[in-house]
């Protein structure tokens, strides 16, 4: 427990129990680690528990494997054939806003490389790719006055080459207030594109765009009113688009149509504190239940309408800074889904702050966040690696909002530094999660269509540029023609999709894990070099270069040594002749 700590007194606690210094008691209370070293003397050590054990099994058979990409990540173009501009392409060229000023002016220059995207798609063997339309490429001043076909051309013959590849296109970011670019883009494409997504992260460009301002259009003035407000019209465009796509196109064009919500799990810091639990609870309610509510259950929830509304009237404000929906809209806006489309990545633990009068997202959440250290970590810092949220938090979607169908439209993980082309963090994470999610399916009959890898290729990263790399593809930007080089984690996941899941490999041999994909022969790279005659990655090559030296100073050592042990016993003999 914590005692006095000599030269610092009680100021230092290294106690398992926290003790009450000023209580004439001194009540001990036991903390997390009390907790977890009952835990590892209880199990004697640390057994794999069940949640991190593999469970063998398929999921549904017409399930869609999919891999996303986003039009200013990869597209590139920025000015071609009449492309207008977009707020991405005004942040990313204001100086600072974006990690070493990369922008997206030529990215992955997909706008030049249908067949060669296609490809690699086919390689991966994937039924499904999730793309975006820029629409400053089809509309460059924002309105219909002026359609730009050369742009919207892009998308035809993109769509066209996917579904000669039998890869069904899912199309992402229809958002715009004006829905008559919607109804452009349903007459145009609806005949061939079957997926729809209306918004992709309302949370994201409502409050990283317009709260923390750290994307696109970077606005941060207003922290407490401001994304709240955005949260409010993207609901109400996210509402009209599936209408109008329900009343005018459904019937005709057969398509499904929904909004990609992100969200973490979280987790208490301490499981057995009571404001953890709490802290854990307003951070999903805010996080996920921010948009989801209302599209799934009506109306934002009691939750952060009680919280806003009173931290508003208590810091003297009229009313809440959380707009209102009248009761029209309500019903305009509830069961506005056909799936449940959902983008995934990590999780966190939480723990209550209060911010005092503070007027921000953050504050009236009252919870900051960190990571468990013993999480593996990844290129980017709000990434951990904790597949067990995945499970519980798609209970939580099915408990929550009904049990809707779900398809998950992103998952994956990121690497900085040194190119290896050899990324088994990234097939450790894939396997982990996805395994996750056939658990979620099989054990706890949550409804799961279809997974997606994000991402295709390493790409713009927001304001964090190339620097991470979520790619199952390496694009080498050092040369010219930008070209697409499979990691280890595209045979991996390409096994996944190959066999539908994990066979039991005690079950036998299973045919699907040594699938023959297109083209996938380890190419020779700027990163591969020659060590001792083998073909290696860099670090491969650097490890053996390592070991040869080590092994090198060994013998060095062993043969000064033996020299040595052979002088002393000469000499020895020598003496003992004499
Ligand atoms: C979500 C976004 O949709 C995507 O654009 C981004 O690159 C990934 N998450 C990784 O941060």
């Amino acid at each position: 427990m914590d005692s006095f700590e000599w030269l610092n007194g009680y100021k230092l606690g290294f106690g398992l129990h926290h003790v009450d210094f000023t209580n004439p008691n001194r009540p001990r209370t036991p903390k997390y680690s009390a907790h977890f070293y009952y835990q590892v003397i209880r199990d004697n050590g640390f057994p794999t528990p069940d949640d991190e054990k593999m469970l063998y099994g398929h999921f549904r058979k017409d399930f869609i494997w999919s891999t996303a990409t986003a039009s200013y990540q990869i597209e590139g173009g920025w000015r071609a054939d009449g492309k207008g501009l977009s707020i991405w392409d005004k942040f990313a060229h204001t100086p600072l806003r974006v990690f070493n000023d990369d922008d997206g002016d030529i990215a992955c220059d997909s706008y030049n490389k249908v067949e060669e995207d296609v490809a690699i798609l086919k390689q991966l063997k994937v039924t499904h790719y999730r793309f975006s339309i820029s629409w400053s490429r089809v509309l460059p001043d924002g309105t219909t006055k002026y359609i730009n076909e050369p742009g919207l051309n892009y998308y035809h013959r993109l769509v066209d080459a996917l579904l000669a590849a039998n890869i069904q296109p899912h199309l992402a970011n229809l958002i715009n207030l004006d829905w008559i670019m919607l109804d452009l883009i349903f007459s145009r494409l609806g005949h061939k594109v079957k997926f729809w997504i209306t918004i992709n992260e309302p949370y994201n460009i409502a409050n990283v765009g317009h709260g923390y301002g750290a994307a696109a259009p970077g606005i941060s003035f207003r922290p407490g009113t401001l994304p709240y407000i955005v949260g409010h019209h993207l609901l109400k465009a996210h509402a009209e688009a599936w209408h109008l796509y329900n009343e005018k196109y459904r019937a005709k064009q057969k398509g499904i149509i929904s909004i990609t919500i992100n969200s973490d799990w979280s987790e208490p810091r301490n499981p057995y504190k009571q404001e953890d639990i709490d802290a854990a609870r307003r951070v999903v309610q805010f996080y996920i239940g921010w948009f989801a509510h209302p599209i799934f259950n009506g109306d934002y929830s009691d939750m952060m309408k009680t919280i806003i509304r009173e931290r508003s009237l208590a810091a003297g404000l009229p009313k809440s800074r959380l707009p209102e929906f009248s009761p029209e809209e309500i019903k305009r806006i509830k069961g506005t889904y056909d799936y449940f489309g959902f983008n995934h990545y990590t999780t966190v633990l939480a723990f209550p702050v209060d911010y005092g009068n503070l007027q921000h997202y953050d504050a009236d959440r009252g919870a900051g966040t960190i990571a468990d250290r013993t999480w593996l970590d990844s290129g980017s810092s709000w990434l951990k690696v904790s597949p067990f949220g995945f499970r519980r938090i798609l209970n939580f979607i099915k408990e929550e909002y009904g049990n809707p169908p779900i398809i998950i439209t992103e998952n994956g993980i990121s690497e900085r530094g040194p190119i290896d082309l050899n990324d088994i963090h990234r097939s450790y994470y894939y396997e982990k999660y996805i395994n996750q999610v056939l658990k979620a399916y099989l054990l706890d009959d949550v409804d799961i269509r279809g997974y997606t890898a994000w991402s295709l290729m390493d790409n713009l990263e927001w304001a964090t540029g190339f620097s991470e790399r979520f790619g199952l593809f390496y694009v080498n930007r050092s040369d010219p023609k930008l070209p697409r080089v499979p990691k280890t984690s595209v045979a991996q996941y390409s096994t996944i999709i190959n066999c539908n899941g994990f066979p039991d490999p005690a079950s036998g041999s299973h045919e699907c894990l040594n699938p023959e994909p297109e083209g996938t022969s380890a190419p020779i790279t700027d990163d591969t070099v020659r060590f001792l005659g083998m073909k290696l990655s860099t670090s491969d090559a650097e490890t053996g270069l390592n070991t040869t030296f080590a092994l090198l100073i060994v013998a060095v050592f062993a043969a000064v040594c033996s020299s040595f042990c052979f002088f002393k016993a000469r000499k020895q003999h020598r003496k003992n002749s004499m």
